[in-house]
């Protein structure tokens, strides 16, 4: 058993950067969004004009890219190649190809050594889709999230409207159970429960109700 290491996965919109993030902190633990590692990716794709057929040359974009973690201000902010691109990650664009990028073999071996690696300095909370199923099957916590479609999507189209992006409601519902689809039937690290992993349905829940049932479960375990 990896001690010390927290997993958190489950599908889109199910809360898990947001609750992740907040237990890292509960716990003064080190926070690694890898949803925002693959995002990181998709984005040079999208920015260099590589076609998202050209799986050598996203593969090599993915094994040339360097990712650091970065504490200013008590929050943990991911570099990509020394630059801080959060805002840009999380647009319509990047949600529509991330999961066809994160499907390719390089692409998850390049990023999957980097989130092992870091696991192994202990006291850190990984979230992602495969983090308690295949990267870190040893993880002393894992939790798997998750939520009803609609309540998914609301949560999602609420992000992207604050955001200023002009999007319909249905069309975020597509979506989001297209990347749901796609990220459950890959064949490599597909989306998927491990079996010891805790689930927590957030559709009635509040964030802190999530935070607070994590970290008292792990708080127990310690
Ligand atoms: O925030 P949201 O749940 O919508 O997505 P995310 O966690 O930022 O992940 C974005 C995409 O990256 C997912 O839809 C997956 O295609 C991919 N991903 C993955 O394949 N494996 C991970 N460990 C994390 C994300």
């Amino acid at each position: 058993m990896i001690k010390g290491v927290i997993a958190i996965d489950g599908p889109a919109g199910a809360g898990k950067s947001t609750v992740a993030r907040l237990v890292a902190k509960e716990m003064g633990y080190t926070y690694l969004d890898t949803g925002a590692m693959y995002r990181a990716i998709t984005d040079k794709v999208i920015r260099s004009g590589t076609s998202l057929l050209a799986a050598d040359e996203i593969g090599k974009i993915a094994e040339e890219t360097s990712f650091k973690l970065h504490k200013p201000n008590g929050d943990y902010i991911l570099l990509v190649d020394d630059v801080d691109v959060s805002e840009r990650l999380r647009s319509p664009e990047v949600n529509k190809s991330v999961s066809v990028v994160a499907e390719n073999e390089r692409v998850r071996m390049a990023l999957v050594a980097i989130q092992r690696e870091l696991a192994k300095q202990g006291e850190v909370v990984l979230d992602g889709r495969d983090i308690g199923s295949f990267v870190l099957p040893d993880a002393q916590w894992k939790f798997f999230l998750d939520a009803s479609i609609e309540e998914r999507a609301k949560r999602r189209y609420e992000e992207l409207v604050e955001k200023g992006y002009q999007v319909s409601y249905a069309e975020v519902v597509e979506e989001v159970k297209v990347r749901d689809r796609k990220d459950s039937t890959r064949a490599l690290a597909p989306l998927k429960r491990a079996d010891d992993a805790t689930l927590i349905d957030t559709s009635n829940l509040e964030i802190m109700e999530v935070v607070d049932a994590i970290v008292s479960i792990c708080r127990q375990g310690a």
